[in-house]
């Protein structure tokens, strides 16, 4: 489902920079070698991503589901000079296909990349978040906010993708993962530790800034 009119859609999309050669090549040989491609952000959204990542200028940034590396070498743009970006994704099977896409990033000592389930994991990291990106299963996104918020430092900023899942919070017969991200928006319209602006840009990112303990 397209929210935006597609013409101005296009129209946005050539009017925003150009992704470097390097997100270029993932992005088609993502399309040509790896299943769902659709998980992929994508020139458009990985632009935004950047330029939050930028404007933040975070000094420890945390994605939830990795897939092939491209959002978060989008993410990784804007670290600050001392900065680190840790990335977990469960699904071992594209591990040499995302260290290679690090590695030709020059990213190696910037990125920490963990095999893992996101919610085993996240409890043992040392690091307090400036950024985090969630993108993994839908399903677990309430559970991911409970766990994220901790790590995450009072002002830091989380992203949820997704969250109108191609139109579908707005149908009835709703599928286990629709109900969860209809759950998830109203438990984050509730929560009284974020802030937050649900924009309609692609599938929907949730920003949500922590403003309380
Ligand atoms: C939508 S894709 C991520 C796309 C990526 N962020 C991008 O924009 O290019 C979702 C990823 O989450 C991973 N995933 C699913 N369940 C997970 C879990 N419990 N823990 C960690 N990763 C998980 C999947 O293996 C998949 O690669």
């Amino acid at each position: 489902m397209n929210f935006i009119d597609q013409s101005i859609q296009l129209y946005a999309e050539q009017h925003t920079s150009e992704e470097s050669h390097l997100l270029k090549n993932i992005n088609r040989d993502t399309h040509a070698k790896v299943l769902m491609p659709r998980m992929l952000s994508g020139h458009f959204q990985g632009r935004i991503l950047s330029m939050i990542s930028h404007m933040i200028k975070p000094k420890h940034i945390l994605e939830i589901g990795t897939y092939t590396g491209y959002s978060a070498l989008c993410l990784a743009e804007g670290l600050h000079q001392d900065g680190r970006l840790t990335t977990i994704d469960i699904n071992e099977e594209l591990e040499d296909y995302v260290r290679t896409h690090i590695n030709k990033a020059g990213l190696t000592t910037k990125i920490n990349f963990i095999i893992g389930d996101a919610l085993q994991v996240i409890p043992t990291l040392k690091e307090t978040f400036d950024l985090v990106f969630m993108d993994a299963d839908k399903e677990n996104y309430g559970e991911y906010i409970d766990v994220v918020i901790n790590k995450t430092r009072l002002g830091g900023f989380i992203l949820a993708d997704n969250v109108l899942w191609s139109g579908k919070v707005l149908r009835d017969n709703q599928d286990k993962d629709t109900i969860s991200i209809i759950n998830f928006n109203q438990k984050i319209q509730q929560d009284k530790r974020v802030e937050n602006v649900l924009l309609p840009i692609r599938d929907g990112i949730m920003i949500m800034r922590k403003v309380s303990l």
